[in-house]
């Protein structure tokens, strides 16, 4: 097992009521954007730990992640009332296998993610690997609330850098926002409104996919790609949707 690194808390910032972030400076190894680590706390004299994506990219510091305060989230609710100064321990070494390195290379990288899923692809998004192997970045967050679609700056950001190559569409499906879609990502594949709304097509030669959040929506979705042709990647049969249950 992977020995632990203490942390140290250089700020909290909540989002909305359930969700916030935090950004924490430890002295981790190198990891892979997309793969994830476990952070811990002593709560009543026991180490409670959970997985959690880093959404940093490699090599910056302070690491940060997103988070989610489940009503019985015992870390989680430990986790938001943490303060600048406070100690977190971080394991020292990554996890995972949702990387870039694990995705075939073609046309079109689809990064659809759902809640706090979609922390894995800012870390991929602030690295060189998506820019240089694939021609366009296609972001999709769904979300149930206009206020849950967090880190709009740094999607600015991102199409200021990379223009035309970089598409972000955004799903809202408990509230009708102007310029979202309102609904779930798997109807709307099937409908082919996600192609209308970004203008570009999806298809088995030229798409790849990487799924995160909602087990139900990765699950749904997956079956809707393959509606469409599209098939699991796996190391030993590649295809074009690689996936990650959230939790
Ligand atoms: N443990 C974790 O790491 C973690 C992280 C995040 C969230 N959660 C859990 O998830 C719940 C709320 O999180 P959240 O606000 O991020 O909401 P969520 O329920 O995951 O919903 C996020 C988006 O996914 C959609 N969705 C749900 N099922 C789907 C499906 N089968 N196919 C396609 N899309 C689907 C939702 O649509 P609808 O509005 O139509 O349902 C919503 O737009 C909490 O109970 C929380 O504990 C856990």
């Amino acid at each position: 097992m992977s020995e632990w690194v203490q942390g140290t808390v250089l700020e909290n910032i909540h989002w909305t009521q359930n969700l916030f972030s935090l950004r924490i400076e430890a002295p981790v190894d190198e990891f892979k954007a997309g793969q994830f680590t476990s952070l811990g706390l002593d709560i009543e004299g026991e180490r409670t730990a959970r997985p959690y994506s880093f959404l940093s990219a490699p090599g910056e510091q302070p690491l940060e992640f997103f988070f989610y305060t489940a009503t019985d989230g015992v870390l989680s609710n430990a986790m938001v009332a943490l303060a600048p100064g406070d100690e977190i321990f971080v394991k020292r070494e990554a996890n995972g296998f949702f990387t870039l390195e694990e995705v075939p290379s073609s046309r079109d990288l689809w990064l659809l993610g759902t809640g706090t899923g979609i922390a894995p692809y800012f870390s991929m998004l602030k690295t060189d690997e998506p820019w240089e192997r694939f021609e366009r970045v296609v972001l999709v967050h769904a979300v149930r609330q206009d206020s849950d679609l967090r880190y709009q700056a740094l999607i600015e950001e991102l199409s200021m850098t990379y223009g035309d190559r970089f598409v972000f569409q955004a799903f809202v499906s408990r509230e009708e926002i102007e310029g979202t879609l309102y609904g779930r990502i798997p109807e709307a594949i099937t409908r082919g409104e996600l192609e209308t709304a970004t203008g570009i097509e999806i298809s088995a030669e030229h798409s790849q996919f990487m799924l995160c959040g909602n087990p139900d929506m990765v699950a749904d979705t997956t079956e809707a790609l393959k509606g469409r042709g599209l098939s699991k990647n796996r190391r030993r049969t590649p295809g074009q949707i690689t996936v990650e249950k959230y939790w």
